[in-house]
């Protein structure tokens, strides 16, 4: 029997552009974009992998749906395993690949049986509507590639910084900026993948150099006015100058972080009014003098 589980809906965000987020929930917790042009429609994000997303934006558009990621965190791959391939900056796909093979649909039908309304909780099964981790094509992105849609050029810049591969991608036809997770009022620069401030810094102003394109910038969980950039290289600069909040707390992981401007009391916008914010690790504020990999021989260890 076919589920009636409502797994997404939609919302029409500007001229062929929308924004996708969980319907079966009562909050949508990460959205994704889907952009119709001539030739294809792009898919930028795939959320978390709770109904089929490809289905989905079938409902939406008849043109063929190339997906790109905007980073390689779960909640932004998790609806990959619908497709034959992804589009994913380069320096990502490492991290993706470690996690494939590592997750089964019976998973993720258990947490969306846990995150469900009421209602809905006794239909999700781990049925067709759900898909296992299992290997698929990835295709590398570099900055200054271009996704040609026919009629409509999307630009990819990379803002590496809470990944070491995020991207955002430029639509100068709406003036929208997808941002993913590079640059928000939560901007995790906690994790071993993430940059240090510095290279964080040099990418906020690389997408600086483009503001001229967009107004508008539709992340994976929230959407903030291009200005948001602006206090970001404000921000980073004072972490960089040692002069920010530097508010001690403890990361998602559950080790010692930093975030650079201080919170309301019990809140999560910041105490000065202004919109962007990050947590970051002090002892990863410079780059390497050396920012080259450096393989090493590693004695395989034999599974017995
Ligand atoms: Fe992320």
């Amino acid at each position: 029997m076919k589920s009636n589980v409502p797994y997404y809906k939609a919302e029409t965000i500007a001229e062929k552009s929308w924004m996708i987020g969980n319907a079966f929930v009562d909050h949508s917790y990460a959205l994704c974009y889907l952009v119709e042009g001539r030739d294809y429609a792009l898919l930028i994000d795939s959320i978390l992998g709770m109904g089929n997303l490809k289905e989905f934006c079938e409902t939406l558009t008849e043109k063929p749906v190339v997906l790109v990621n905007t980073h390689a965190h779960s909640d932004h791959c998790g609806g990959n395993f619908f497709f034959d391939a992804c589009y994913m900056h380069h320096r990502d796909i490492g991290f993706f690949q470690s996690s494939v093979g590592q997750v089964r649909k019976q998973q993720i039908a258990d947490m969306a049986k846990g995150m469900a309304l009421e209602e809905y909780r006794d239909q999700i099964e781990p049925d067709d509507q759900f898909a296992d981790w299992n290997p698929m094509k990835v295709l590398p992105l570099y900055d200054g590639d271009v996704f040609d849609l026919g009629d409509r050029r999307i630009t990819v810049v990379e803002v590496g910084g809470h990944t070491a591969g995020s991207v955002v991608l430029i639509d100068p036809l709406t003036r929208i900026a997808y941002s993913g997770d590079a640059c928000n009022g939560n901007t995790l620069l906690e994790f071993e993948n993430s940059l240090p401030i510095v290279s964080y810094m040099k990418a906020l102003l690389r997408l600086k150099a483009h503001q001229g394109g967009f107004d508008r910038m539709y992340g994976g969980h929230e959407i903030f006015d291009s200005s948001i950039m602006d206090e970001a290289i404000e921000t980073v600069g004072r972490v960089i100058a040692g002069t920010d909040d530097h508010v001690e707390s403890t990361g998602i992981l559950g080790y010692p972080i930093c975030y650079a401007a201080a919170k309301v009391k019990d809140g999560y916008e910041r105490a000065d009014g202004k919109h962007f914010n990050m947590s970051y690790l002090p002892e990863k504020i410079l780059e390497p003098e050396n920012d080259i990999q450096v393989i090493t021989y590693q004695q395989e260890k034999s599974e017995p």
